[in-house]
Order: structure tokens, then sequence, then C-alpha cells
């Protein structure tokens, strides 16, 4: 996608992104995480800045090999904690707010300040966990007036239903105005270079997102966004 091919429709338009799975410490040289690599986040951050939107990317993955987009602001966060404090202090000046990053359901329930040391013949500890702060859910219940609220959501099919069933489920759940779902396993959105998905709005409407770059999935996210900040319709 060269930037002199994208129009500049997103001008004037303040939009916060967090990107990157978050790190939930143990001790000082472990812990938990996912496998999100931020690609689409970062995408939807350098495109939205080439089509003229005003963009923070709160970020887990600064310093890595992603580099930073051009004219974008870069925040740096790691737990889901300092996610969250720097998503909801930017997200009072935006226009629009995607939650992009793979935020860990739960953190070890204490952060052990050594190293955790083995023990000669006995068995680990079993890991206790607590639940994370949803920060999505807290967005859509603090969002001001005109305000867009955009969830991610990367589901597999199970036992229970596909893949747009747990989308639609989740969608409902989180109250968000725009869900855009990816299909994972099998390779598929996890540190690859292309994603397919669906874009599934709060009315019901369900549009598929067809096989393509994350730069080409980003505008179309956009595109979505755009025509709901400007009718309420996807
Ligand atoms: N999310 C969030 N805070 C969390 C967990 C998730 O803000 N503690 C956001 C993600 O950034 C994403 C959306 O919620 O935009 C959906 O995340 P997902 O992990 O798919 O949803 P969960 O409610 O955690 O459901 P699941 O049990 O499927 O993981
Ligand atoms: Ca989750």
């Amino acid at each position: 996608e060269r930037p002199d091919a994208l129009p500049r429709d997103l001008t004037g338009l303040r939009v916060v992104i967090s990107a990157g799975g978050t790190r939930e410490p143990l001790d000082p040289v472990r812990y938990l995480t996912n496998r999100s690599s931020g690609k689409q986040g970062y995408a939807l951050a350098r495109v939205a800045a080439q089509r003229g939107a005003q963009v923070t990317l709160v970020s887990t993955v600064t310093g890595g090999p992603l580099s930073d987009p051009a004219g974008v602001e870069v925040v740096p966060a790691s737990t889901a904690e300092q996610l969250r404090a720097a998503v909801l202090t930017a997200a009072e000046q935006a226009d629009v707010v995607v939650m992009a990053a793979a935020v860990a359901d739960f953190r070890p329930a204490e952060f052990v300040d050594h190293k955790i040391k083995k023990t000669e013949g006995s068995e680990p500890q079993p890991l206790e966990l607590r639940r994370n702060p949803d920060i999505l859910v807290e967005l859509v219940k603090g969002r001001r007036p005109g305000q867009l609220v955009v969830g991610f959501a990367a589901e597999t099919g199970d036992p229970g239903g596909d893949v747009l069933d747990h989308a639609r489920a989740k969608l409902a759940r989180k109250g968000c105005d725009l869900l855009v779902v990816n299909a994972v396993g099998d390779g598929k959105a996890f540190e690859v270079e292309h994603n397919q998905g669906w874009l599934l709005t709060a009315d019901g409407a369900e549009a598929p997102i067809p096989q393509g770059s994350k730069a080409r999935f980003a505008s179309t996210v956009w595109d979505a966004i755009l025509r709901l900040s400007s009718s309420d319709r996807l």
C-alpha cells in the first residue's frame, strides 16, 4: 500500500490503537504472554496515519522488530494494567479507540521479587492466577457521545460453535460498536503476514474481510469505521 495511493479521508479523526500481547510478570525473569506479534495493530496505526488521522499507538512491543509507524505517537506499555492506564488516558481525547492488543486474561496472583528457584526433589507449586480488568468493557462503559469503540476477536471454532457464533456472542457481551473478527488456527493470523475475517457491527450487520495483507485488512477496517462514524451503519 503506497502512502500516496491512499486518500486523506481520516483527516481530523483522533484515534487510539492498542497493539501486541501483554506480558504478565511472575518474577524478575519470567512472564506469561501470548502469540500476538502486534503486526495488525501496527498496520492499523500506519494506515490511519497515512489516511490523515491523528494516531496514538499504545504498544507492548516497542523496541522489537516492528518500527514506529511514521507520524504516530507511540506509548509503551507492558502489562494489562499499564496498557489499561495508557489507553484510558488517551481515550479521553479520542474519536475512535481500537483494541487490537491481545490482553492477557489472567496474571500471576503475585509478583515474586526474586527469581523463583526449583527445589531438588519436589514438584513445583501450582501457579495461582487472577483475572485482568477487561479494558474494552471499561471503554464501552466510559464511551463519550459519538466516540466509537472497536474490539478485536481472534477465534477458532470448537464443539460449542463456529468462529462467527463465538464472535456474535462476544460482540453482544462486550457492547462495542464494531468487532473485527480474525479466523485463527492452522497458521492463520498469528505471526503471519496475511489476515482474513469478518466485521460485525452492533446493529447486526456482518461483512467478510477477504484474505489479504495486514495493510489491506487495516484499510478495510478503517473504511468500516469511517462509514460508522459518518452514518452509524456498516
Ligand atoms: N480485551 C480487553 N481486556 C481484556 C481482555 C480482552 O480489552 N482483559 C479486548 C481485546 O483487546 C479485544 C477484545 O477484548 O479487543 C476481545 O478479546 P478476547 O480475548 O477475544 O475476548 P475475551 O472476552 O477475553 O474472551 P476469550 O475468553 O475468548 O479470550
Ligand atoms: Ca481473552
